[in-house]
């Protein structure tokens, strides 16, 4: 369907624009919460304009984690797993369901590469935090997994998973941000 807007010769595809909402799910892991960077974390998302429609603060046992992060053993081994789940087991996360127009993709670019060492500068991994892969792996070192403060999903399969192991659906809501209705 096309549409004009009142007093505007823009033309839109309603369609289109449907298409590209998204829903995607962002944790602020264990150390990002004992960081007290939570509020500065959520307030970049809030910025752009993205919708928080689920947020919630829960311990996730070994367990759980695995859950989440069911495919982490086939790509980078027992051992990369076993810290992660552990590393997030570490005390409370902060769970977020944001939605937005293209969510997964414009969160993750915020987010920046999953390695602190090398993601930019101006993403939230650039700007709060810097291990590296060797560290998080050297046997000798004091850090046991990649403490990376924050984890998004990397893609819609992977978002629906993550969405529907963290929130059941009376935790999500629907609801208009100002700038929705003067769109
Ligand atoms: S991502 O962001 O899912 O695309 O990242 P990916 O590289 O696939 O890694 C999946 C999660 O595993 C963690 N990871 C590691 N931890 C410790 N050491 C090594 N070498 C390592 N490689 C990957 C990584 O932090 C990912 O978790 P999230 O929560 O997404 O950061």
């Amino acid at each position: 369907m096309l549409f004009y807007t009142e007093k505007s010769t823009k033309l839109f595809k309603l369609n289109e624009i449907e298409l590209l909402m998204e829903r995607t799910l962002v944790l602020i892991k264990p150390d990002g919460v004992k960081r007290s960077i939570c509020g500065e974390i959520i307030s970049r998302f809030e910025k752009v304009g993205l919708k928080i429609v689920g947020i919630k603060m829960i311990q996730p046992s070994k367990e759980f984690a695995e859950k989440h992060y069911h495919d982490v053993e086939e790509r980078h081994g027992r051992k990369v797993l076993e810290g992660l789940s552990e590393y997030m087991g570490m005390g409370p996360v902060i769970a977020m369901v944001l939605e937005g127009a293209s969510a997964i993709k414009q969160v993750r670019k915020m987010v920046g590469k999953t390695e602190p060492l090398t993601s930019e500068p101006g993403t939230i991994r650039g700007d709060y935090t810097h291990l590296s892969y060797a560290r998080a792996d050297d046997p000798n070192s004091a850090v046991k997994a990649l403490y990376n403060i924050i984890h998004a999903s990397a893609n819609e399969q992977d978002s629906e998973h993550e969405i529907n192991l963290w929130f059941s659906d009376s935790e999500l809501w629907e609801y208009k941000l100002l700038h929705e209705d003067f769109f």
